[in-house]
């Protein structure tokens, strides 16, 4: 599921179904109700804000080290950590659908084990000392972001997700999470999720495909709202 197409869908779903209406070829904006401009219809829906949880990684995720992209192991040479290596990435965008270069983005998750590489993570199964458990880049002109890792176990009273703080220039700092489409009934039972709204959800509900030989990939957007 991707929240932007999905917006972005809809509003153009509406829009064609007012101008099959009332005939091809007249301006859509004209045919908005009286409350929606065209510019609002065409604006993206922005990601939800999620809590950040207890296990944010300060102050390590701000040293220059252990903080790459590949969070499948701590050095190039090392061994992989334990789990399914996955891909996530997508873009950086404002509500306009324009891609949001110089944004931080950062995440941070629990190992296949469903432990953290946190003090306050009280989980007793073992830590991954392998495992990076964070990650963080900058967009280029693109948006775009990319992450290596391992799926996210689950962990008590949790569906398995991936942590995201994003920060832009003009836009409100965000905190979010992204969930495993796959794990449908455990994300609507979960107390986080189940708190979104439907658009909400679906915004942040990622399906992951394995191509062959490839690792399982998913597409992850980010909207940003507006301070
Ligand atoms: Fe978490």
């Amino acid at each position: 599921m991707n929240q932007q197409k999905t917006a972005n869908d809809i509003s153009r779903r509406t829009l064609l179904q007012y101008s099959t209406a009332l005939g091809a070829g007249m301006l859509a904006g004209s045919l908005l109700p009286e409350w929606l401009s065209a510019e609002d219809a065409e604006r993206l829906f922005p990601t939800p804000q999620q809590t950040a949880g207890p296990f944010y990684p300060v102050p390590e995720i701000a040293k220059q080290t252990h903080n790459d992209v590949d969070l499948t192991r701590k050095f190039p040479k090392d061994e992989i950590a334990k789990g399914e290596v996955v891909q996530v990435g997508g873009q950086i965008l404002s509500t306009t659908g324009a891609p949001l270069k110089g944004t931080i983005v950062e995440i941070w998750q629990a190992s296949t084990a469903g432990r953290y590489n946190h003090p306050r993570d009280r989980n007793p199964v073992p830590l991954d000392n392998k495992f990076q458990f964070w990650g963080r880049m900058i967009t280029g002109e693109d948006g775009k972001y990319a992450f290596k890792t391992i799926r996210p176990g689950e962990y008590p009273g949790r569906s398995p997700h991936i942590h995201y703080r994003v920060i832009a220039a003009g836009h409100r700092e965000l905190f979010t999470q992204m969930y495993f489409a796959e794990f449908g009934r455990k994300n609507t039972a979960d107390f986080i999720y189940k708190s979104l709204s439907r658009q909400g959800r679906n915004s942040v509900t990622v399906e992951f495909n394995k191509a062959a030989d490839k690792v399982a990939a998913g597409n992850f957007d980010v909207v940003m709202d507006k301070t």
